[in-house]
């Protein structure tokens, strides 16, 4: 929470460290990273590697880095790249992939945040001596623009499929993968096995204050450990940002269960309000959004009159709201944001 007031539903990134996350960092044995002497480093980058079922992983700083870190990765400057066109790479993360990677990128609408296999197979086959050569596509899993919705493991083999036929590869911007496998209860190595190479962060669900970790082949991260202190994003005592990740990814997953009951009471209850538009199929994990459009208000504003009941909420766009649920967020906290849009719909229309 924000502060004792608010019940913030901003974003699942405003999460506080648990109690034993707090006594884990304290207790971490720590070293220099670059070194690689950080026990805690090292410990959480085998775990996360074993967790996805890959060879290796790299805890980096934040997932803008490890998505620039594994754009330069996975390709050679001037290449181009394949991605969803509401995906955080392209609207939100400063245009790195051109500025910094030096990537054409190329990107693909979708329904819900999976574009089809054969619109891929399209975007390739239309490459000629005008464009340059692709080397990756990317997925984002779960998908935040269009509201947390998960691209399944069948759907990443297709898209999978369809990239190594052509040569290219495929990463993930799994920020929230821990989401989209307990929303299906499945093993999360079943969204991983199709991917090349991936990302996932710790500081969003998963309560951590910092850190996101990079997986893939040995030969994947060492390229990336030298990206990232390229990028100056080598770490010395990074133990003390490790130490909760261990924590989180033995302690924090299953509760994500929970998140996701509450996104849907959340959605359940904001759909019954008058004027409010919500896709409940969007509804898959921990995030509602909501179309305001019909009550004649920007999205600023309906943002702002929340604030006054003490509800903190995100205007994206011009009509949408959106909503995140975490740990922190209890049931009643859920009951109460549904009376104060409920309150502030009802005042614009009187
Ligand atoms: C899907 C997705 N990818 C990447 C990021 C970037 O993570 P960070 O804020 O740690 O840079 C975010 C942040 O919200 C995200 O939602």
């Amino acid at each position: 929470m924000s502060s004792k007031e608010n019940i913030d539903f901003r974003s699942d990134t405003v999460t506080l460290p648990s109690e034993e996350m707090l006594e884990a960092i304290r207790h971490a044995p720590l070293g220099d990273d670059v070194f690689r002497e950080d026990p805690t480093v090292n410990r959480l980058e085998t775990l996360a590697a074993e967790r996805m079922g890959k060879e290796a992983a790299l805890l980096v700083s934040s997932g803008t880095q490890a998505n620039l870190i594994s754009l330069m990765n996975n390709t050679k400057h001037g290449e181009l790249v394949i991605l969803e066109a509401q995906s955080h790479i392209y609207w939100y993360e400063v245009g790195g992939i051109s500025r910094i990677a030096g990537l054409l990128p190329w990107p693909l609408t979708s329904r819900i945040g999976a574009f089809d296999p054969e619109d891929l197979e399209v975007a390739i086959q239309h490459q000629d001596i005008h464009f340059p050569e692709p080397a990756l596509v990317c997925i984002e899993n779960t998908h935040n623009r269009h509201g947390g919705t998960i691209i399944k493991p069948a759907q990443i083999k297709a898209i999978s499929d369809v990239a190594h036929t052509h040569g290219l590869k495929l990463y993930m911007d799994g920020a929230r993968i821990f989401n989209a496998a307990v929303a299906l209860k499945v093993d999360v190595k079943k969204f991983t096995k199709h991917v090349d190479n991936l990302m996932f962060c710790l500081s969003k669900s998963l309560c951590c204050p910092v850190g996101s970790l990079l997986v893939g082949t040995c030969e994947f991260v060492e390229k990336a450990r030298k990206l990232r202190k390229l990028l100056g994003g080598g770490m010395r005592q990074a133990g003390i940002i490790a130490a909760p990740g261990i924590v989180a990814l033995e302690k924090m997953i299953d509760r994500l269960e929970e998140d996701h009951r509450n996104a849907r009471r959340l959605a359940e209850g904001i759909a019954e309000i008058d004027g409010i538009k919500v896709d409940l199929s969007r509804v898959q994990t921990n995030m509602v959004y909501f179309d305001i459009a019909d009550l004649g208000i920007s999205a600023e504003s309906f943002t702002s009159r929340l604030e006054e009941y003490g509800i903190l909420t995100l205007n994206l766009d011009n009509n949408i709201v959106r909503m995140v649920t975490h740990r922190g967020i209890e049931e009643e906290h859920v009951k109460k944001a549904i009376v104060a849009i409920e309150k502030v719909s009802e005042e614009l229309h009187r």
